[in-house]
């Protein structure tokens, strides 16, 4: 357990998987066992609650919504390793990005974008060009790709695998330099 309290930099980790053994959520677990202590890493839970994304709604009393665009500013920078699914983003997080794009949560937030699959090209491709338009900050030198597939790795394995936990490491530094710049 992290406390926050402590901590000078706070991240906010989005899963683009529901699944209860999704390779993307492990992977995100894995990056809260690797940061430093002045690091939290936060992962978001509440993507299955939030209603679909409605412009009409957007004035609307929304607990869900407001608690996720809380979470997000409170956040200094974001992870979000998400699935492929046919080719594109899973719909639950385009969901949740299309609830931030008139509020303006990410715009200028440094984000890493990770990937578990290699083989996940076109949702990583398309994340990027909706982060982009979004005007999130994203830090390329922070965005990597874990192949994960067909491992079983737990958070903990993978926190202890040399090559993995190698290139997290200088993934989580790069993302904290480019939140200390944007400072
Ligand atoms: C409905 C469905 C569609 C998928 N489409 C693709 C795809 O287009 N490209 C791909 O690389 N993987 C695809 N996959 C595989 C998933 O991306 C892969 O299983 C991934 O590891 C799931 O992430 P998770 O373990 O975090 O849930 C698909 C899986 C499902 C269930």
């Amino acid at each position: 357990m992290q406390a926050a309290s402590q901590s000078r930099i706070k991240l906010l980790a989005i899963s683009g998987s529901l699944r209860q053994t999704s390779s993307n959520t492990t992977l995100l677990r894995a990056v809260r066992l690797l940061t430093p202590e002045d690091v939290v890493v936060d992962i978001y839970a509440g993507l299955n609650q939030l209603p679909h994304f409605n412009p009409e709604l957007e004035d609307a009393e929304c607990a869900a919504v407001a608690d996720y665009c809380n979470q997000l500013q409170q956040a200094d920078g974001l992870i979000i390793s998400s699935p492929e699914y046919a080719h594109g983003v899973p719909g639950v997080l385009k969901n949740a990005l299309d609830w931030v794009v008139g509020s303006g949560e990410l715009v200028g937030k440094p984000v890493a974008l990770l990937n578990a699959s290699p083989r996940a090209t076109h949702a990583l491709a398309s994340l990027h060009e909706t982060l982009t338009v979004m005007m999130a900050k994203i830090v390329e030198e922070a965005s990597i790709t874990i192949p994960l597939m067909g491992t079983k790795l737990d958070p903990a394995e993978i926190a202890a695998h040399p090559d993995f936990s190698a290139v997290l490491q200088i993934a989580l530094t790069k993302l904290v330099q480019a939140i200390d710049s944007n400072k």
